[in-house]
């Protein structure tokens, strides 16, 4: 079974990285989804691609300066359509409480937090923290392009799976040796300039390969074709039936 993972959410559908675009998967038949995690001044773990509020809030300014007690202030719906005016930031928490609920498939990507190790650390573990709260039937994997970190996670919990993520223009021969470092069981390469001899090398190498970010579905074939076990999507109500599944 090829998978189709709902990239930060039905993120054409909904703000991204919302409880409401994660919501929304249930409905489309779409079992997994990918989100991003980063860490606010007070230590909650929130939902967000970027580290700074300008793209998909009211506002502007660091994630990194907010306390929780902020999110009821920032409204993360209303640059999307009128339908979401109002949506907040969601907890890590939340989030896992929607995905126990709904009984979806995650794919966590650990945000390469800019403002230190410390902090980053921090993140690791309140994600730690926050995954004890996952149902034990729900599928996982721990994602991050930060490999440092995600090899700090994997030694927090070794039983969790994780993925390697990689742009093009750093993805060089080194990479099963990350991996390797890492003890991860996948890898997750960027969509552009990825070859079918690349993905045979990296199937012969016995990875899981799930590619980012995929729109097209002519696209999304040919990579399913030459063996890639998964794409990330933002148009994940497009894909045909038999990448859906009932719930
Ligand atoms: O996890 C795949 C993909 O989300 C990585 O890139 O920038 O969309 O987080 P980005
Ligand atoms: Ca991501």
């Amino acid at each position: 079974m090829k998978t189709v993972f709902a990239h930060r959410g039905m993120s054409s559908l909904a703000p991204e990285n919302t409880l409401s675009a994660f919501a929304l998967c249930r409905e489309n038949c779409i079992k997994w989804l990918e989100c991003d995690v980063d860490i606010l001044a007070d230590g909650t773990v929130v939902l967000s691609h970027d580290d700074t509020l300008e793209r998909c809030t009211n506002r502007c300014g660091s994630l990194y300066d907010l306390t929780e007690a902020d999110l009821d202030t920032i409204d993360a719906g209303s640059w999307f359509s009128d339908d979401y005016d109002g949506e907040k930031i969601p907890t890590f928490e939340q989030f896992i409480s929607l995905v126990n609920d709904h009984e979806l498939n995650i794919n966590v990507e650990i945000k390469s937090c800019t403002s230190g190790w410390e902090n980053t650390l921090r993140l690791i573990d309140g994600v730690v923290k926050g995954l004890e709260s996952l149902n034990p039937e729900r599928e996982l994997i721990i994602s991050s392009f930060n490999h440092l970190a995600l090899a700090e996670f994997k030694k927090r919990r070794p039983e969790t799976r994780i993925a390697c993520l990689f742009e093009n223009a750093n993805l060089w021969d080194d990479w099963q040796s990350i991996l390797q470092a890492c003890g991860a069981e996948f890898i997750h390469p960027e969509d552009k300039g990825l070859t079918k001899d690349r993905v045979k090398m990296m199937k012969d190498a016995g990875y899981g390969i799930n590619v980012y970010t995929v729109n097209d579905l002519a696209r999304a074939n040919q990579l399913f074709n030459w063996g890639v076990d998964g794409v990330f999507t933002d148009v994940a109500q497009t894909f045909p039936r038999k990448y859906k599944q009932d719930f």
